[in-house]
């Protein structure tokens, strides 16, 4: 994947992004032994020679996770009581971090990486992210109470809304399928709680349009075309936006 080489330089920890294109503004930069003049020029980590001040230069590798988070998993890096977190369940030298957070008892899709601007990309409001809940409740949804939370309703004194609700079994009306774009904590839970409901389950169906293709607690990492294809969506909303 070809990378700017401002964002190379700053990813392999020698430096922030404006000292690195500092150093390409002072000449101090060469790709392949040629010096190079132009803080959008791109580079291909797996086959060109970054030097600084003829040093070369190493990039962290970035990697891309996604993992079906089964329950009783804290969502961060680390946890001051001590309880399990998702990081506990990959097994990677690579110091990553979940993208967002799901609930201890939430399952589903998470995703993983090292890379902060994935990270920041996906969690960009602008970037209008699809996320995709199953949600079992303490009783059957009203059609009410469905158009309410399609229209908005108020939590924590901000609007919030579900873009979409269906329900998966036609039978079933305490089981929910609701699609936003929020990534506020509780969301969903406290989106059905406005209106009186109890979340009893809550599974992540997708996220950035990736499924849990995976058993329960499994991990995988993401292909070279999911992360090709997250980066270019969600750029371009973030532009439209
Ligand atoms: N909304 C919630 O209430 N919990 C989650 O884990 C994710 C979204």
């Amino acid at each position: 994947m070809l990378t700017r080489i401002n964002k190379f330089i700053a990813d392999s920890g020698i430096a922030s992004r404006r000292k690195a294109e500092e150093y390409i503004q002072q000449g101090r930069v060469t790709v392949n032994d040629k010096v190079i003049d132009k803080l959008s020029f791109r580079i291909d980590p797996d086959k060109d020679v970054v030097k600084v001040d003829g040093e070369i230069i190493r990039a962290k590798r970035h990697v891309y996770y996604l993992l079906n988070k089964p329950k009783g998993f804290i969502s961060s890096t680390k946890d001051e009581k001590g309880r399990a977190t998702v990081i506990d369940l990959i097994k990677t030298k690579e110091k990553v971090f979940p993208v967002g957070r799901l609930d201890y008892n939430t399952t589903g899709v998470l995703l993983l990486t090292n890379d902060g601007d994935f990270s920041n990309l996906l969690m960009h409001p602008k970037s209008k992210v699809p996320r995709i809940y199953h949600a079992k409740l303490n009783r059957e949804l009203e059609e009410k109470d469905k158009l309410k939370l399609l229209k908005g309703v108020f939590i924590d004194g901000k609007r919030g809304k579900f873009i979409n609700i269906k329900f998966p079994k036609h039978n079933d009306k305490k089981l929910v399928e609701v699609e936003c774009y929020e990534g506020r904590n509780h969301f969903v839970k406290n989106m059905f709680s406005a209106l009186g409901y109890t979340v009893k389950n809550l599974n992540r169906y997708s996220f950035a349009g990736i499924k849990a293709d995976i058993q329960v607690g499994e991990y995988r990492k993401l292909t070279e075309a999911e992360v090709k294809n997250i980066i270019k969506m969600y750029s371009k909303n973030i532009r439209r936006n």
